[in-house]
């Protein structure tokens, strides 16, 4: 079986099949190295989640992923528009929110404890994605000549030429047409249109209409379907509405590679597509995620979120006491529609043996369905 799509020359693999970067955690245990260089090994592309790690540990792991595979890899990162990023002192934000948003303030002050917790002072040492650390992380991965960049968030103008200037080729995520039209006209390679069903930071759209959309509004240029993939099925459909590769991050999570607590492998295997629920809550931007209790509660309150820093912040204080009290069925992992598909029979299988039952069963389909539908 094999499946060769314009996508697997243009980034030099073998099969159209791209793990996610998923950088959800502060230590890049969501997309360690050794599930990247699987992944790439398997003859997919492998993708390191950079967004919310320091720049350093970005170095570490591309050159731990160099370590494992002589095959392409990619590096996500997310460009937040300046504004968006105020460092502010949380006992200042705490404040604030008291004053301007009494209700958000009572919300957290009966939460915490009838969730069994207890309020911790603040994290003031936690690293912070201000513009210059994003600069820095940026600066980093150029260093590095890693062969492919993604976008997953922010514009693409400054990044396009620089990455261009060294070889690199740049993927951006979009959620909506006029997003994917602008990464184009900044001359991003390739487009990852990313519908409604996603996890992580998502839209509103869902992949039917938004792949076709999205492929016709930037022909030639190529797309990848990304959201609610993980087999075979989901290859083949994609590749039906046009895009040319897929792009899967939930699926991944739960591979024998995926570095994420067991808890987290647990709740995306045992939970079904509504437990993946899409709120502003973490950071006042929607992002799907696991319906942990704080969800539940947050979903139930009737609050809208807060905007920036405050919303961040007050989510902060109920994370940092579910962290303390060690409760890490609180702290609500991203993850997509998709992991109403994935079972217990996917808990720890080996990232490679997904990557080749994707490619079986799609091409398989597709033969299939030349047999069936057509060809008679
Ligand atoms: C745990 C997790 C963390 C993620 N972190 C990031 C991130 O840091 N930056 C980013 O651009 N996208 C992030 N995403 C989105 C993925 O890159 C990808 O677009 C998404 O998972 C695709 O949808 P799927 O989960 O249905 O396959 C994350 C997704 C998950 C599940």
């Amino acid at each position: 079986m094999n499946l060769h799509t314009p996508l697997c020359d243009l980034l030099n693999i073998k099969y159209p099949i791209l793990q996610a970067g998923m950088g959800w955690d502060k230590e890049g245990l969501t997309t360690p190295p050794a599930l990247v260089a699987a992944v790439s090994n398997a003859g997919g592309l492998g993708c390191i989640g950079g967004s919310s790690i320091r720049p350093e540990v970005i170095r570490e792991r591309i050159r731990a992923v160099r370590q494992l595979t002589d095959k392409p890899f990619g590096v996500d990162i997310t460009l937040p528009k300046m504004e968006d990023v105020r460092i502010a002192d949380p006992d200042e934000v705490k404040k604030e929110i008291e004053e301007k948003y009494p209700k958000h303030a009572k919300f957290n002050d009966e939460l915490i404890p009838r969730l069994g917790l207890t309020p911790q002072p603040p994290d003031r040492k936690s690293w912070v994605k201000t513009p210059a650390a994003t600069r820095e992380q940026l600066k980093v991965i150029l260093e590095e000549n890693v062969p492919i960049l993604i976008i997953g968030l922010g514009d693409t103008a400054e990044v396009v030429p620089l990455a261009h200037a060294r070889g690199i080729k740049v993927m951006a995520l979009a959620g909506a047409v006029k997003h994917a039209l602008s990464h184009a006209r900044k001359g991003v390679d390739v487009i990852i249109a990313q519908g409604y069903e996603a996890g992580g930071h998502t839209g509103t759209i869902g992949n039917f209409p938004l792949i076709p959309q999205i492929v016709d509004a930037v022909r030639p240029k190529p797309v990848v379907a990304a959201g609610g993939i993980s087999d075979g099925r989901g290859v083949a459909a994609a590749l039906a509405l046009g895009a040319v590769g897929v792009w899967c991050g939930t699926t991944f999570l739960v591979t024998r590679e995926g570095g994420i607590n067991p808890v987290y492998k647990k709740q995306i295997y045992n939970g079904t597509s509504e437990d993946f629920v899409r709120t502003a809550y973490t950071s006042g931007h929607f992002a799907r995620h696991y319906r942990s209790d704080v969800i539940k509660a947050w979903m139930g309150s009737g609050l809208d979120a807060m905007p920036t820093p405050y919303q961040g912040n007050a989510m902060d204080e109920v994370r940092r006491a579910a962290e303390v009290a060690n409760r890490v069925e609180l702290l609500h992992v991203p993850g997509g529609q998709v992991a109403g598909m994935l079972s217990e029979e996917r808990n720890n299988v080996p990232a490679k043996e997904i990557v080749e039952r994707m490619v079986t069963e799609a091409s398989q389909i597709l033969n299939d369905m030349r047999s069936l539908y057509v060809g008679a």
